[in-house]
């Protein structure tokens, strides 16, 4: 097992995660790279993953390396979990739309955009290393903007074994049936769409519909699984009531853009963006990560707005390596699931996960409203993604262009050149 940024505060989840699943998951090595800035992290993290192996009783060794292909040699799975350019990059990706006017957000707008154009090349010499070194590993990314880097490894890695993660369908699964009194393992659910884009649909075990008694409870503050880093401006009741469909979380970006871009700028006029707020959680974790008698996940991980989504990795490993046929909600290849985008492009879709990887469910077209949407911002990624493979600088302004909450435009254009230049020493493809 090799995970890639292992010295994020997440780490202590994933091992977590391995340790729940000792009896499905025969571990021998596992392997946590960072890089010489993230060093430190590395070694507090590392060790607090050693003591709860230990804790476990179990006899894992724990490597902690900055020597990446080292790690990748004869791997068997490799998760990647890496922040290209640490938090200051956030920092900036949130901070210098804001002085626009603009929303700051790690994976949406302009954020997200040069999020992608940061990551893209060092997941493409990740996967150059995969080639040689673990050429039948499986790669599971949850790096964001995790959809467009999953699309990335497949269209430009040209490396199939992949699956994309996020942790945002995963807590809707986790809250949303005990707003109607019941459990998970009595619901089916589909979801359909992209990463941070998608929406779901849910029935019972005898075969009702119950999206709408999900969305009956959004309104009366019922804890439906909204990550802690999203702001929660309700969705327009009426809105719902047509769409017949619960959206993801990020939604209200786009269906509330007005609401959810003034209350960004609020942040961002007292200095509280969310990197700055995820500082300051960081210190609290990694000073409790120092603690020598600390061996186990501390609660305080639930801040985050990840939470969760390294369980969901060590479930979809679990199922690839024993075959379990689980329902999963990933990134991966169409193949037809969604038939109003193209096959051959990767989407989030309810899939079965089995030994060869992610079999995606058909979820059927959508209508209108929301095919508009997904088709705008599926081809936005493809601009994204191509823009951050060749620099080009026309691609990269469509891509802002395209974007729905960058308003096109000299300002748009201002913009775009300020965040190159910011960004400078993390785009050599630029
Ligand atoms: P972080 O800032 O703690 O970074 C994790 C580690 O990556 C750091 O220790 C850093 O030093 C290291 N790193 C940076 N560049 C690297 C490189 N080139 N190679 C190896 N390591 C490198 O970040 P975090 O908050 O733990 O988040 C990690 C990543 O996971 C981010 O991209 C974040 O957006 C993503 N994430 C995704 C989801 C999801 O839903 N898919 C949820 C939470 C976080
Ligand atoms: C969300 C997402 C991630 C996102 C992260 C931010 O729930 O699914 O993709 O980027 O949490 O969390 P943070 O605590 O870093 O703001
Ligand atoms: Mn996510
Ligand atoms: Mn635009």
């Amino acid at each position: 097992m090799v995970t890639i940024g292992g010295g994020s505060s997440y780490t202590p989840e994933l091992i977590e995660g391995y340790i729940k699943r000792q009896d499905q998951l025969p571990i021998k090595e596992i392997w946590l790279v960072d890089i010489p800035d993230g060093e430190k992290k590395l070694n507090i993290v590392g060790n607090m993953a050693k003591r709860m192996v230990k804790a476990a009783g179990l006899d894992w060794e724990v490597h902690l390396t900055l020597d990446r292909r080292e790690a990748l040699k004869d791997a068997d799975f490799v998760s990647t979990q890496f922040r290209v350019g640490l938090l200051e990059a956030r920092v900036k990706d949130e901070r210098i739309p804001g002085s626009y006017g603009l929303l700051g957000q790690e994976t949406n707008g302009a954020g997200g955009i040069f999020k992608a154009f940061r990551t893209v090349p060092v997941i493409l010499d990740i996967v150059k290393d995969m080639k040689e070194l673990c050429p039948d590993a499986w790669l599971i990314n949850f790096t964001n903007p995790s959809g467009m880097i999953t699309e990335a490894i497949q269209q430009y890695g040209k490396w199939d074994k992949v699956i994309g993660l996020c942790n945002v369908p995963v807590m809707a699964m986790m809250n949303e049936p005990a707003t109607i009194g019941k459990e998970l393992k009595d619901l089916t659910y589909k979801f359909a769409g992209i990463d941070h884009f998608h929406w779901h649909r849910v029935w019972d075990n005898s075969g009702k519909e119950v999206t709408m008694d999900i969305i009956n409870k959004m309104y009366d503050g019922s804890e439906t699984g909204l990550p802690k880093n999203i702001f929660d401006v309700k969705f327009f009741r009426e809105q719902l009531n047509q769409m017949k469909m619960i959206p993801c979380g990020y939604h209200r970006y786009y269906y509330r853009q007005t609401e959810m871009l003034n209350h960004s700028l609020e942040e961002f006029n007292q200095n509280k963006t969310r990197a700055q707020e995820v500082m300051r959680i960081e210190h609290e974790l990694f000073t409790l990560y120092q603690d020598p008698n600390l061996d186990h996940k501390p609660k305080q991980l639930a801040e985050r707005g990840g939470a969760h989504y390294s369980d969901a990795a060590c479930e979809a490993i679990a199922s690839i390596y024993g075959d379990k046929k689980t329902h999963m909600v990933v990134s991966t290849l169409n193949r037809g699931a969604l038939p109003d985008l193209p096959s051959d492009h990767t989407v989030e879709v309810s899939s079965i996960i089995t030994a060869s990887g992610a079999l995606p469910l058909t979820f059927g077209h959508f209508q209108p409203a929301e095919r508009g949407w997904i088709q705008l911002m599926k081809n936005m990624e493809l601009v994204i993604d191509e823009a951050a493979v060749t620099g080009d600088y026309g691609l990269a302004l469509q891509a802002f262009i395209m974007n729905p909450l960058i308003p096109s435009g000299q300002a748009a254009k201002d913009l775009l050149d300020e965040m190159l230049i910011a960004n400078k020493k993390y785009l050599p493809q630029f």
